[in-house]
């Protein structure tokens, strides 16, 4: 295993964010590194062993959880991304290959600064943080996660939404030569999902662009993704090419899917239980498979900060 601990990092290999953003094809050469010492990975033996880009001038967030963030190699080879297959497996030996630079996000609807943006333009304003968050999977699995990201609301400041401006919708990008799971019917693609604007705006909600200091690996969601932590991680859409600001509620593809199942709001709830299991407890991904369950906290545990956003309305209706 060839995993580099943050102690073995030279300052030589990590990168500034101005150089982080001018290199505009960093990623691609990073995949390739990695796809060649990572090609045909053994099921079995399925340890990402070529680390990514460092990213530089991070700030750190007073929303961090203190909670130990889960190892590496778990966060990256044990995923949800119906583009590379439905397997956890699936989207680590499938993206490597995928192709998230050049990268663009066609911001439109109800905004003033509504266009079409390279990825590095449309991140360039914003400062870069770490983020630790609690990450609970409507299976009821959860993880621990150092993100880096910048806020959902500074960018949503920026773009000057109009009044009619009710929701955020979100799409992934829609390339079944790419993604192999596009080309079979297990979602409506392209990947879909939306946000009150009261939610957009909340300041926990965040774009990620990394993990572990790190350019964000394909199967994560790169080059951009959102992440809600008070919500389910179906929420955290990935690869997002467009952003709309829109007066009704948008469509999300798993309502779509399973309207019974996945609600608009998909708020992390112990109290309202997934018809088919119980929301009540999860387990910690990484913890051991005979590791006892730990309680699922309301909205993740993050109900200080979102709680208010639905003050008056009825959870368990509106799950
Ligand atoms: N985004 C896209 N485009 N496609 C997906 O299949 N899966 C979602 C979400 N975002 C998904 C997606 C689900 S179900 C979860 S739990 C999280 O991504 C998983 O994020 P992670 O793999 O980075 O942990």
């Amino acid at each position: 295993m060839l995993i580099k601990k943050p102690a073995d990092i030279r300052p030589s290999e990590i990168t500034s964010k101005d150089n982080y953003l001018n290199r505009r094809d960093f990623i691609r050469a990073g995949s390739i590194a990695g796809a060649a010492t990572m090609a045909g990975p053994a099921l079995g033996a399925i340890v990402p062993d070529a680390r990514r880009e460092k990213i530089g001038d991070i700030g750190t967030s007073i929303f961090s959880s203190d909670e130990a963030p889960n190892d590496y190699e778990d966060v990256v080879t044990y995923n949800n991304y119906y583009e590379f297959g439905t397997g956890k497996q699936d989207p680590y030996e499938n993206a490597q290959e995928f192709r998230s630079r050049p990268w663009s996000i066609t911001v439109d609807g109800e905004a003033a600064k509504t266009g079409t943006y390279h990825f590095e333009d449309f991140i360039k304003p914003f400062d870069l943080e770490e983020r630790i968050y609690r990450m609970r999977c409507v299976e009821a699995w959860s993880m621990v996660i150092p993100w880096v990201g910048i806020s959902l609301a500074d960018v949503i400041k920026h773009l000057q939404p109009t009044s009619k401006a009710r929701y955020v919708a979100f799409e992934t990008l829609h390339d079944p030569s790419q993604m192999p799971g596009q080309r079979r019917r297990s979602l409506a693609w392209p990947y879909r999902e939306g946000l009150t604007i009261a939610e957009a705006t909340n300041p926990l909600a965040i774009f990620a662009v990394g993990i572990y200091g790190e350019v964000l690996p394909n199967q994560n969601g790169a080059p951009i993704r959102l992440i809600v932590p008070w919500k389910y991680g179906f929420k955290g859409i990935k690869s997002i090419v467009r952003m709309s600001f829109v007066e009704k509620r948008p469509q999300t593809s798993w309502n779509m899917a399973a309207p019974n199942e996945y609600g608009f709001f998909a708020n992390v709830n112990p109290e309202v239980n997934h018809p088919r299991w119980s929301q009540a407890r999860e387990r910690r991904i990484g913890s051991g498979l005979f590791a006892s369950k730990q309680p699922t906290l309301m909205f993740n545990g993050y109900g200080e900060q979102v709680a208010h956003l639905y003050d008056g309305i009825d959870l368990r209706r509106n799950f």
